[in-house]
């Protein structure tokens, strides 16, 4: 496994995080077992939030059964989304109040006296920079919560929001994956007429990069917008064959080819695992075992059907 250095305290965080998000249906004793297979395999790392279901409750759950297991992980949740009461639908809240209350429901449920890393989970429109400063301040002068960072926030929200936080901002999690590459294809096509022209993150990675945050990709095996698994999908057999060729030359599955895939943007890269299967942390950790050719990421990102000027 391969280590970052994060936050104000240069913690140790792998490059693999565990992503928890799909275990509403497993018991705090399959979960801790998840937790103890990342762990095996170097991943120290959680990620969750609390507009995941019962996840942090579960995690808290599986804290609490097994002695010591918080104290070995490092751990993110996230916060903003909430239901509407009204509506079928969620709506982001990033007021000092809901910031705090968040914070303290997210501690409860994790059974923990405090969260390594809290992101800002989706941008609110009405957000106020020097409301989330406050309670970002309060919330470490109390200990609560070590470092602070943002998710799916493009670099002007950020740099806005850096002028008014007492903290650098330390992360930024986004989508990022081999058959979802806007960031590159606006890269690679800068100034020309087409559609892969069009830049709609307003150049994330490379304030990331510049900034050194970590940029921590989610739904590192998805197509679309939550559109479905592309490893062994029919609809991508020119990336599957990519992959299974470079995974044949390297002894690893393509689920490890994909993530480093994903890991091998030159920036302090993390990639967010969502599997809830002990031997897929496994492969997934094995992402790290070598650091991808040029040749190998270029091939992966032509596979997916993308075109080079
Ligand atoms: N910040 C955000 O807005 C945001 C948004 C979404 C997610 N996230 C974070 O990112 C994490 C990962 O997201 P994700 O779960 O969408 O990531 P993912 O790792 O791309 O997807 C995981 C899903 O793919 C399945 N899968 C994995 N390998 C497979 C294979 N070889 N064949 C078929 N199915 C396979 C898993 O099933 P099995 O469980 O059966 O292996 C699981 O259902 C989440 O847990 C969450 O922490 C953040």
């Amino acid at each position: 496994m391969r280590y970052i250095e994060f936050g104000a305290n240069a913690a140790k965080v792998s490059e693999v995080i565990l992503g928890m998000m799909r275990i509403a249906n497993k018991t705090p004793e399959q979960v801790a077992e998840l937790i103890q297979t990342a762990l095996d395999c170097g991943i120290n790392a959680v990620d969750t939030a609390p507009i995941y279901g019962p996840s942090e409750a579960i995690i808290g759950n599986a804290f609490a059964k097994t002695p010591g297991l918080r104290d070995r992980v490092w751990l993110q949740t996230k916060l903003g989304i909430r239901p509407h009461p009204r509506l079928s639908a969620n709506y982001f809240d990033f007021s000092y109040e809901h910031i705090m209350e968040s914070v303290d429901n997210s501690l409860r449920a994790l059974q923990t006296d405090h969260i390594d890393s809290l992101l800002l989970h989706r941008p609110d429109a009405l957000m106020e920079p020097d409301e989330i400063a406050r309670a970002f301040q309060e919330l470490h002068d109390a200990g609560k919560v070590l470092d602070f960072g943002v998710s799916n926030q493009n670099p002007a929200m950020m740099r806005r929001l850096a002028k008014h936080l007492p903290f650098p901002i330390q992360a930024n999690q986004v989508q990022i994956a081999a058959a979802f590459t806007p960031m590159f294809d606006a890269f690679f096509n800068v100034n020309m007429q087409n559609d892969a022209s069009v830049m709609r993150d307003g150049g994330i990675l490379e304030y990331g990069a510049e900034h050194g945050m970590a940029i921590q990709a989610w739904s590192v095996l998805q197509h679309g917008y939550f559109g479905g698994v592309f490893l062994d999908n029919p609809d991508y057999e020119e990336l599957n064959a990519a992959l299974e060729r470079i995974a044949a030359d390297h002894g690893v599955t393509t689920t490890a080819v994909a993530i480093n895939w994903v890991l091998r943007y030159p920036a302090k890269m993390q990639a967010i695992v969502g599997t809830t299967r002990p031997e897929r942390i496994r492969q997934s950790a094995a992402a790290c075992d070598w650091t991808m050719t040029r040749e190998e990421w270029y091939e992966v990102y032509l596979s997916a059907g993308n075109k080079l000027p």
